[in-house]
């Protein structure tokens, strides 16, 4: 859906749309299709790009806000679309840093001993809870899945080695406010409408996401020069190249398709890997950054060499 198409819908425009955020266009899931099915069509994606089959998967996490039902989990959901009837499935719900959460999950299980290989999938329809009718959100958001594989090797974990380095997650509920879902089973037995201030969330964004890179930097020795690629969260350009000048990050390292997807919340740090993995950018060895900070507030940063 481009921003055209929204200026029949909310009295807006395309040149506010970019300049307030970069965003030019956003998919929007068709009938039929639901977080369960896109999770599950770009867990057949990594699999394949991968040369694995669901049998070499020990544990999926799908991080997600808009699952399918309440329960169960939108991540069994997909192990069953997969034939998987081995191993276990859980969802991850920490809003746009849920694939930050998620990838910090699969590693700790992988560390731990727990599992040799984790799907690990961002799958999300926010359009399903966006307000049609409130310009301020319905503009910004876009529904979409990517997924990654991790997988157990000798010696990971140093900085010469390829693998996550380090993750390092933050949450403050103090801010529910600013950003959040007004429905929920427990509270008022509907799904609700996605709600934000998005003045109040953009005060805070640059700040918490740099503050969360400077500790992944301390607790790995690296600065900002070992970066080869910035992969944030997509939730706006001007977030994204605030962060990235604060932090010294030139920006033709900067992965960007928020242009092309808007915020997909959990599904835009996988959708952004696959993108930069597929048009040939992101090279084996390559030291990458992950990022995002979203509802709650929850907020994290990821080093990893691909
Ligand atoms: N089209 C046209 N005009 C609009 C629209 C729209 N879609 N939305 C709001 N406006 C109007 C407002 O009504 C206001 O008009 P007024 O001055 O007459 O009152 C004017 O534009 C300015 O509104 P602001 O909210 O002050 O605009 P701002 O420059 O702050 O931009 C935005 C709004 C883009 C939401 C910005 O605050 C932002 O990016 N915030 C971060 C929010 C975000 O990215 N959230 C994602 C989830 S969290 C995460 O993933 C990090």
């Amino acid at each position: 859906m481009t921003n055209r198409e929204m200026e029949g819908m909310v009295e807006t425009s395309d040149e506010w749309i970019v300049q307030r955020t970069g965003i030019r266009q956003r998919y929007i899931a068709g009938d039929g299709e639901t977080t369960a099915s896109l999770g599950a069509d770009a867990a057949r994606a990594a699999l394949a790009n991968a040369g694995l089959s669901p049998d070499d998967i020990d544990v999926i996490i799908c991080a997600t806000s808009t699952p399918d039902n309440t329960f169960p989990a939108t991540a069994v959901d997909i192990q069953n679309r997969l034939g998987m009837v081995h191993g276990f499935a859980f969802d991850m719900q920490a809003v746009c840093s849920g694939f930050v959460y998620a990838l910090t999950t699969a590693d700790l299980y992988i560390r731990g001993g727990m599992a040799k290989r984790v799907l690990v999938i961002g799958a999300e329809t926010f359009s399903r809870i966006l307000d049609w009718t409130d310009r301020t959100t319905c503009v910004l958001f876009g529904d979409g899945a990517g997924a990654v594989v991790l997988e157990a090797a000798e010696g990971e974990g140093t900085v010469a080695d390829r693998g996550v380095l380090t993750c390092q997650l933050r949450s403050d509920g103090s801010h529910k406010e600013k950003l959040y879902v007004d429905g929920g089973p427990s509270s008022t037995g509907t799904v609700g409408h996605l709600r934000m201030e998005g003045r109040e969330v953009f005060k805070h964004a640059v700040g918490m996401i740099t503050d969360v890179i400077e500790q992944a930097f301390d607790a790995t020795a690296l600065t900002a020069e070992d970066v080869d690629w910035l992969v944030p969260h997509q939730a706006n350009k001007r977030i994204i190249d605030g962060s990235a000048r604060k932090l010294g990050i030139p920006s033709e390292k900067v992965v960007m398709t928020v242009d092309q997807h808007g915020n997909t919340s959990a599904a835009s740090i996988p959708l952004a890997l696959a993108t930069a993995a597929g048009d040939g950018r992101l090279k084996k060895g390559d030291m990458v950054l992950l990022e995002a900070m979203g509802g709650g507030f929850t907020w994290g940063a990821i080093l990893l060499r691909w």
